[in-house]
């Protein structure tokens, strides 16, 4: 993780509505998730460097692959991985992942670092949510029904973590291509 950030740096991205992201974020794979003010999408690239984003460690496939199977997808292949950066404050508002092709692929994520309160909501919206404490190491995979459900993470509590300092790192891995 240290080399895919070394290569292409943590950023704050700007969404369509023009406000800057408190989460820092960079990807490595064949695609990584961008926004800025033209839209969300996957790019092949780092639109900061120009460059392909980093490879995706093999481990990261061993781990997505290992928790997709356990969670009832066999032979995930992730393509994308998005790793997000949360300092204290911090905070991911209720969205959907929806910008991959192919819904039918779940969506496994890995927490590392300080705890957080994951949101897990419905396919509305105001549908009511489920707050989840995640913790170091922890993975959730959602797909089936849930893939299109909403979800976010409440604002980062300050702390430190032997692993990542006043941090939380979270990994998505997807297939997006
Ligand atoms: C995400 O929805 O992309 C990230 C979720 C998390 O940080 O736990
Ligand atoms: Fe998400």
């Amino acid at each position: 993780m240290a080399a895919v950030a070394a290569a292409a740096p943590f950023r704050r991205m700007v969404t369509p509505g023009g406000y800057t992201m408190s989460v820092a974020m960079t990807n490595c794979g064949a695609a990584g998730w961008v926004t800025d003010r033209a839209g969300y999408r996957y790019a092949p690239g780092d639109p900061d460097s120009g460059a392909p984003w980093p490879a995706m460690p093999e481990t990261f496939l061993r781990i997505a692959a290992e928790a997709a199977a356990e969670a009832g997808y066999p032979g995930f292949v992730p393509d994308a991985c998005l790793i997000n950066r949360y300092e204290p404050g911090a905070k991911l508002s209720l969205h959907q992942d929806r910008d991959e092709r192919d819904h039918r692929h779940p969506i496994v994520s890995v927490s590392l670092g300080l705890p957080a309160t994951f949101q897990f909501g419905g396919p509305k919206r105001a549908d009511p949510v489920r707050r989840i404490a995640l913790r170091h190491g922890d993975v959730v995979v959602w797909g089936g029904p849930a893939r299109l459900h909403h979800h976010g993470v409440l604002a980062l509590k300050d702390g430190d973590h032997k692993a990542t300092g006043r941090a939380r790192i979270n990994l998505t891995l997807r297939r997006a291509l």
